[in-house]
């Protein structure tokens, strides 16, 4: 213990060697603080600048989701294989244990359901309870073009603003209608509009043509949703194809909970993203765990 009997001058002070200011990583991240780069630095891994988050917060507005049902069952096997559990708090706290070191992105956004018009959505969780629960960031949807676009927007900012004031970032989802088209010209909307209102980080589709130009036009990192459950490896090769193409990451949920093999499938996922595997070589990596766990 440090006491004031036996102080000892310092006498290396390293002269030769200059300090380092190191950039930060990763895109448009740069002048935000030093907090707020390390709740990013816990989502997106520093080596390869991207980041697996597993999203399961699907309850919020439809219940109990296939491959949902149980979140302490379906989910927990799977967290160690992320390096993002994104969720609702009631999930977290109720199905997911505290001893989870994985970084949590919390949704805080609801007031709708499958029953009702989805872009009607406000902010349900305050910035203190984000807090608690030690959240790396907070997210809600952008619902450009939809009847509810301006209070979604609103919502989204009053989430940054909180966000900005205790260093929580906020990732903007971009929530697209049954009748929008999920093209470039939509894309390069709904993203540039998130990344200019001050989101830190977005969430879009990916599409074919033009996903690089949405990506190049928009100053912050984009993550891909998964959508609707493919087959696995055309869901390896959308999580490529959108890597490729300047994604930093993806932001999957039916695609891992819904396979015959999720934690095959998340551990494929992790490879096509932070190893650039390609998906022939990742669907080998499912398979290897699907027959595994078959053996057992
Ligand atoms: C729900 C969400 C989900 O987190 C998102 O859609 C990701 O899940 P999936 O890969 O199943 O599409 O934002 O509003």
């Amino acid at each position: 213990m440090a006491d004031k009997d036996d102080v000892k001058e310092g006498k290396e002070f390293y002269v030769d060697v200059p300090a380092k200011n190191e950039p930060f990583y990763l895109k448009g991240s740069g002048s935000l603080d030093w907090g707020m780069q390390n709740r990013l630095a816990r989502i997106f891994n520093p080596k390869s600048g991207r980041t697996v988050m597993l999203a399961f917060d699907h309850g919020y507005f439809q219940g109990p989701t296939t491959g949902l049902e149980r979140i302490d069952v379906n989910i927990r096997p799977l967290a160690e294989h992320a390096d993002v559990l994104m969720c609702t708090r009631g999930a977290l706290r109720t199905s997911i244990p505290a001893s989870n070191t994985k970084a949590i992105v919390l949704r805080c956004s609801a007031g709708q359901s499958i029953l009702t018009e989805l872009s009607n959505e406000a902010i349900n969780v305050e910035i203190e309870d984000a807090i608690r629960l030690n959240a790396c960031a907070m997210a809600a949807q952008v619902y450009i073009g939809a009847e509810y676009e301006h209070k979604s927007i609103m919502n989204v900012s009053k989430l940054i603003d909180t966000g900005l004031r205790y260093g929580i970032p906020t990732l903007a989802v971009t929530g697209v209608g049954a009748e929008m088209k999920r093209d470039m010209r939509y894309f390069l909307l709904a993203t540039r509009i998130a990344a200019e209102i001050g989101a830190h980080y977005v969430k879009s589709y990916y599409f074919e043509p033009g996903f690089e130009n949405v990506v190049a036009a928009c100053p912050v990192p984009i993550v891909i949703a998964g959508g609707k459950k493919l087959p696995e490896l055309e869901a390896l090769e959308m999580a490529y194809n959108a890597c490729q193409a300047g994604a930093a990451g993806v932001d999957m949920g039916r695609n891992i909970f819904q396979s015959d093999c999720p934690t095959g499938m998340i551990q494929a996922v992790n490879a096509v993203v932070h190893e650039n595997e390609t998906p022939k070589q990742a669907i080998k990596i499912y398979e290897h765990v699907k027959n595994e766990i078959a053996k057992n």
